[in-house]
């Protein structure tokens, strides 16, 4: 019975899986392997401050992360910047202060500032908005194995550009494999070299996007590492209380086992 029901089940995720992959367009993501993926994944530190300087010094000209504190920029586990840093960092974006109503120089209390453009989305939780992969089920590109992959879309978003422009309604739109529906309205905004990393780590395109990509997730979910260890910490408690009951069972069980029934 159990056995049939289990067949059951899997020829219905088999037959919806295909549906959805026939759907599913030509979207086309790149499975990237971050250091913070995994049960023990964390955050690699100088990957996130170079993400923070792709993000500064290009994307920051359109999108904003108006959800994250600029303070954040010197968390453990984060970019981790001294706070000297974080506090000459702020300097270079304004904020309105709430007593005089004025524009003033940011300070790390405020938070980055909210988009230039106003077709551009904001970035904050970009990372964890968008999927890469879908579905458990299907043709084997699945968010079981590989997460829902929205660090890899930004990778493939910024990398996925074609060269082909298409002009539409006075708009250009730029081919892109990863962008669902093929046209982007965002120009390519990386091009090998234009970031010139202070600890000279390779800036080709491909690596400012996994870098940028990685900030980005940091900034959607700064708390992973500590949600980790608490996983962890539940896990093993678990563990330990499952074998505490199972000695408990066994002995509350003893007198009345081996004895003849009847
Ligand atoms: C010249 C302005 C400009 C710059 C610079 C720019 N973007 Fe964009 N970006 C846009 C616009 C406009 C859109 C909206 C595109 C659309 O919806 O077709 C967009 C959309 C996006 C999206 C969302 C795609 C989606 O699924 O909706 C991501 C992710 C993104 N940009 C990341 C970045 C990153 C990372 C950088 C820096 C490396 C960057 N952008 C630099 C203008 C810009």
């Amino acid at each position: 019975m159990l056995r049939k029901i289990a067949i059951a089940a899997i020829s219905v995720l088999a037959l919806s899986g295909g549906a959805y992959a026939a759907g599913g367009g030509e979207q086309h993501i790149e499975d990237v392997d971050f250091s913070f993926e995994g049960p023990f994944g964390k955050y690699d530190e100088h990957q996130l401050q170079r993400g923070l300087q792709v993000y500064t010094e290009v994307c920051s000209a359109c999108h904003g992360m108006k959800f994250v504190p600029i303070r954040s920029l010197s968390d453990e586990g984060g970019p981790h910047l001294p706070e000297d840093q974080v506090r000459a960092y702020a300097k270079q974006f304004t904020a309105i202060d709430k007593e005089t109503g004025e524009e003033r120089e940011a300070t790390p209390n405020d938070f980055f500032p909210k988009s230039s453009l106003s077709n551009a989305p904001d970035l904050s939780l970009m990372a964890k908005a968008r999927a890469g992969f879908h579905g458990p089920y299907g043709t084997g590109i699945n968010q079981f194995f590989r997460g829902i992959g929205g660090p890899e879309y930004i990778v493939s978003i910024l990398t996925g550009y074609t060269g082909h422009e298409v002009e539409q309604a006075g708009t250009t739109f730029y081919e892109n494999t990863a962008f669902p529906g093929g046209l982007i309205a965002m120009n390519p905004p990386l091009s090998d070299g234009q970031v010139e990393y202070a600890d000279g780590h390779d800036n080709s395109v491909h690596h400012m996007a996994e870098d940028v990509a990685a900030f980005m997730m940091w900034a959607a979910e700064p708390k992973m590492m500590a949600r980790k260890q608490a996983g962890f910490v539940a896990v093993l408690f678990l563990g330990l209380l499952t074998v505490l009951l199972y000695l408990t069972n066994k002995r509350l069980w003893a007198p009345h086992k081996g004895k003849k029934q009847g």
